[in-house]
C-alpha cells in the first residue's frame, strides 16, 4: 500500500508526495491512480536501457493485473549513465500518463518522468525475465471487454466506448489488450518466435511466439477468423516488436519466418502494444520461397466452363517496372484465365493530377505485356471516371476494369457502353435479361458510391452457344481513417464502415433486379470489399438467395482464405461471390500467395494477392 507523507506547500495548491511502489503506480487498470503524482523512494530492479530512458522491476504483485514493470523517462547523460542493467535503485519522479497530442485514440503510456534522487542501492543483480508461454500466456480471440456486438471487434456501432474513459480494472486471462497492459514495463522473453507479417519501413514487425495460438494458417501466418462462439477472432495474441533497444537492426522478416528468442520490454507506441527487444532477433528459419501457381487453368475446347482472375494491381500506371511485374503474375500464376477482375488501373498519366482520365495506355501496355509472356492477347473493358470523383491516390482516377479472352467469351452487343453518370438497369424478356449499357456502372450517382470507384457490371456471351455470364467488378472505399485494433476507441472505428455497408446494398439491389428476370442467371460479384467477412453487417444484404461466398462453395479451408498481410493478421479483403445457379454445378478456387508468401515487403508487387476461379456456366 502506498504510504501518505506530510504535505508540502507550494503557493496556494497543496501538492502531496507519495512513497510508491512500481505495483502501486500501475495499479489493475489501465490509467495509474498516481498520475500526475510525484512519487520518492520508489525501488526496482533496472531491467533494459533504452536512448529515452530506462525500466525497473519493483516487488512482483501477487495480483496479476498489477505490472512490476516501468519506464523511467529521461534522455539526459547523467540519468542514463546513473544506472546500469542489474542495479538496484530508488529514485523519485513524477508519474505520467503518455500519449502524444496528435493521436487522441491511441492508449496512454505510464511513465515515471523528471527522474531525481537516483540511489544505486546494489549492482549485479540477477535479472529475470517473464517467459511468455510459459509464466503467462495471452489469450487467444478478443482484444477488450467494451468490443461488445455480435461481430466482436468488427461489430458497430463502432467507437461507443473508450478503454481510457471506463478504466476498468484489466481481465487479463480473456482480453488481449489487458494481457499486454499487465504487463507493460515488464521485461518478457518470447521463446521460438515467428515473425508473422513483414518487417515495415521503420524495421518493426508482429511475431507469436511458442504459447497458444489460433488460427495459424499453413505459411505460419495467423489467420482473421471466427472463434469456436462465432465471435471474430482478432489474434491478440500476437505481439508488435519495436526497434531493439541497443540500436541493432532487426532482420527483414516475412510471414512465417522462424527467429531466436526475443528477450525485451513491454511498451505501447504509435496506437500498439510492442515488445522492444534487448537486441535483434536472427533468423534461423524461412518458408518455402516456392509459390504455387494456380492449377485451375483455360480450356477453350471446354464450352462450359469459364476460368476468372481477381486481382488488385495495387496502383498501376502505364509506365515502371509494376506493370511487367503484374503481367508475370497473370502469365505465370494466374496462367491467363479467361476473365480478370482488376482493380486499380491508373489513368494514361499515373499520379500526375492533370485532368487526364482515359487509361487505355496503362491497359493497353498490361496487356501487351501479358501477350508477351504468353500466347493470350487479352481485349480490356473498362469506363473513365469523372476527374478526381472515385477516391484513391491524387491524380491517379484509379478504377476497376476486364481484361477477356476474345476467343473464349465477348460483350453481348446491342447495348453501349455506359458513361461515368450513366445508371446501368435490368431490361429484357424473363429468363432473357439485358443490360442497359453494357459494360456499365451500377447507381454511380448513388450517394453510397462518393469518393469511391463504381462497380462495373457486364453481360458476357461465352463460347459459340453464347452462354450468358454476368459479372460484376468492385472495389469498395478503403479502411483509411480506421484507428488501431490497441486503440482507445472500442469497437475500434473501422472507417467509412457505413459507407461499405450503403455500397454492398446498391449491388444487392442490382443482383435482386438481374435475378427477378432470370433465377437461374450466372453471375459473378469479385474485386477488392475492404472488408473482412467477420464483419457480417456489412454483407446481410448479400443473402444465400442472392449470392454465396465462393470460398465456401469450392471448400476452402477457413484459415487459409487470406488476400492480404496487415498487422498481425493474414486476412481476406478480396473476394469473389455467385449466384445460385454457380453454386448448384461445380465450383473450384484458388487464392494465389504471390504477395503475402513474398520474401519480404520490397518484394511484394502489389500489397493484394490475386485468386483463380473455374465456373460452369452451363
Ligand atoms: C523518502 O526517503 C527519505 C529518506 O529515507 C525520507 O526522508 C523521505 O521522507 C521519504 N519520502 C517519502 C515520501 O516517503
Ligand atoms: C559487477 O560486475 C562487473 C563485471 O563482472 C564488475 O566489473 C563490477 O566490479 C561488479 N560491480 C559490483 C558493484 O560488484
Ligand atoms: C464509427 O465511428 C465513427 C467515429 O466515431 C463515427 O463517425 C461513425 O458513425 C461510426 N460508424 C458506425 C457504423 O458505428
Ligand atoms: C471516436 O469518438 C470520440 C468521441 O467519443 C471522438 O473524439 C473521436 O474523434 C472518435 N474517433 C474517430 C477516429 O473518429
Ligand atoms: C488512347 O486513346 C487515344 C484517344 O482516343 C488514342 O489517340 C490513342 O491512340 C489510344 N492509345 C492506345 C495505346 O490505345
Ligand atoms: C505459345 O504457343 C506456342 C505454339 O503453340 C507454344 O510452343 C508455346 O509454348 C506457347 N507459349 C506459352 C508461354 O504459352
Ligand atoms: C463526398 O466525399 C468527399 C470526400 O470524402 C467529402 O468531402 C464530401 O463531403 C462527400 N459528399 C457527400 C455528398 O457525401
Amino acid at each position: 500500500m502506498a504510504k501518505l507523507y506530510p504535505l508540502l506547500f507550494f503557493s496556494s495548491a497543496i501538492s502531496v508526495i507519495f512513497s510508491a511502489t512500481t505495483a502501486d503506480i500501475k495499479g489493475n487498470a489501465w490509467l495509474s491512480p498516481f498520475a500526475n503524482q510525484v512519487v520518492q523512494n520508489v525501488t526496482g530492479l533496472v531491467t533494459a536501457k533504452g536512448t529515452t530512458g530506462f525500466w525497473i522491476a519493483g516487488e512482483k504483485s501477487k495480483d496479476v493485473r498489477v505490472s512490476n514493470g516501468l519506464m523511467v523517462y529521461s534522455s539526459a547523460k547523467a540519468v542514463l549513465g546513473a544506472v546500469n542493467v542489474g542495479d538496484y535503485i530508488s529514485l523519485s519522479g513524477t508519474v505520467t500518463e503518455y500519449r502524444q497530442s496528435a493521436y487522441p485514440d491511441y492508449l496512454h503510456l505510464t511513465e515515471l518522468e523528471y527522474p531525481t534522487n537516483i540511489v544505486v542501492l546494489s549492482s549485479n543483480n540477477t535479472v529475470t525475465p517473464v517467459v511468455l508461454g510459459k509464466d503467462r500466456s495471452p489469450p487467444t480471440q478478443q482484444f477488450s471487454a467494451l468490443d461488445k456486438g455480435p461481430d466482436g471487434f468488427l461489430s458497430v456501432p463502432n467507437n461507443s466506448s473508450r478503454i481510457n474513459t471506463v478504466n476498468a480494472a484489466l481481465q487479463p486471462d480473456k482480453y488481449g489488450l489487458d494481457f499486454w497492459q499487465s504487463l507493460e514495463g515488464q521485461l518478457v522473453t518470447i521463446p521460438k518466435p515467428t515473425a508473422v507479417a513483414f518487417t515495415n519501413s521503420r524495421g518493426q514487425f508482429w511475431a507469436v511466439g511458442d504459447w497458444r495460438k489460433t488460427g495459424v494458417n499453413s505459411r505460419g501466418g495467423i489467420t482473421l477468423n471466427f472463434g469456436p462462439d462465432g465471435i471474430p477472432d482478432g489474434n491478440p495474441e500476437a505481439i508488435f516488436i519495436g526497434s531493439p533497444l541497443d540500436k541493432t537492426k532487426n532482420p527483414q522478416t516475412a510471414v512465417g519466418v522462424g527467429l531466436t528468442d526475443i528477450t525485451g520490454v513491454v511498451t505501447y507506441q504509435y496506437g500498439y502494444y510492442y515488445v522492444l527487444p534487448l537486441t535483434a532477433p536472427q533468423i534461423i528459419s524461412t518458408p518455402s520461397a516456392n509459390i504455387p501457381a494456380t492449377t485451375l487453368t483455360s480450356s477453350t475446347r471446354d464450352l462450359c466452363t469459364v476460368t476468372f482472375g481477381d486481382y488488385n494491381v495495387e496502383n498501376m500506371a502505364p509506365t515502371g517496372a509494376h506493370l511487367p511485374a503484374v503481367a508475370a503474375h497473370i502469365a505465370n500464376y494466374l496462367k491467363t484465365p479467361d476473365i480478370m477482375f482488376i482493380q486499380e488501373i491508373q489513368d494514361n498519366s499515373g499520379e500526375k493530377d492533370d485532368g487526364v482520365v482515359d487509361a487505355n495506355v496503362t491497359l493497353t501496355n498490361l496487356v501487351n505485356s501479358i501477350a508477351s509472356l504468353s500466347n493470350v492477347t487479352y481485349k480490356y473493358a473498362s469506363i473513365n471516371p469523372i476527374d478526381g470523383q472515385d477516391g484513391g491516390v491524387q491524380g491517379g482516377n484509379i478504377r476497376v476494369a476486364y481484361l477477356y479472352r476474345p476467343e473464349k467469351l465477348e460483350l453481348v452487343g446491342g447495348s453501349p457502353a455506359g458513361g461515368s453518370l450513366d445508371k446501368t438497369v435490368v431490361e429484357g424478356s424473363l429468363f432473357n435479361p439485358k443490360l442497359n449499357f453494357n459494360p456499365g456502372r451500377i447507381d454511380p450517382t448513388n450517394a453510397a458510391w462518393n469518393s469511391s470507384r463504381k462497380p462495373l457490371v457486364a453481360h458476357w456471351a461465352v463460347g459459340p452457344l453464347k452462354l450468358p455470364l454476368f459479372t460484376v467488378n468492385v472495389h469498395l472505399a478503403s479502411k483509411g481513417g480506421s484507428t488501431s485494433t490497441n486503440g482507445d476507441a472500442r469497437p475500434p472505428v473501422n472507417s467509412p464502415i457505413q459507407a461499405r455497408t450503403n455500397q454492398v446494398s446498391t449491388i444487392a439491389t442490382f443482383m435482386k433486379s438481374l435475378l427477378l428476370k432470370n433465377p437461374l442467371a450466372s453471375i459473378v460479384v469479385a474485386g477488392d470489399f475492404n472488408e473482412f467477412v467477420q464483419t457480417r453487417s456489412v454483407y446481410k444484404p448479400f443473402t444465400c438467395a442472392l449470392l454465396s461466398d465462393i470460398d465456401d462453395a469450392a471448400g476452402i479451408p477457413a484459415l487459409e482464405r487470406y488476400s492480404y498481410v496487415f498487422d498481425q493478421n493474414s486476412e481476406q479483403l478480396d473476394h469473389a461471390f455467385i449466384s445460385p445457379a454457380l453454386r448448384l454445378r461445380k465450383v473450384e478456387f484458388e487464392h494465389i500467395h504471390v504477395n503475402s508468401w513474398a520474401p519480404n515487403l520490397n518484394s511484394q508487387v502489389s500489397d493484394h494477392d490475386p485468386s483463380v476461379g473455374r465456373i460452369r456456366v452451363c
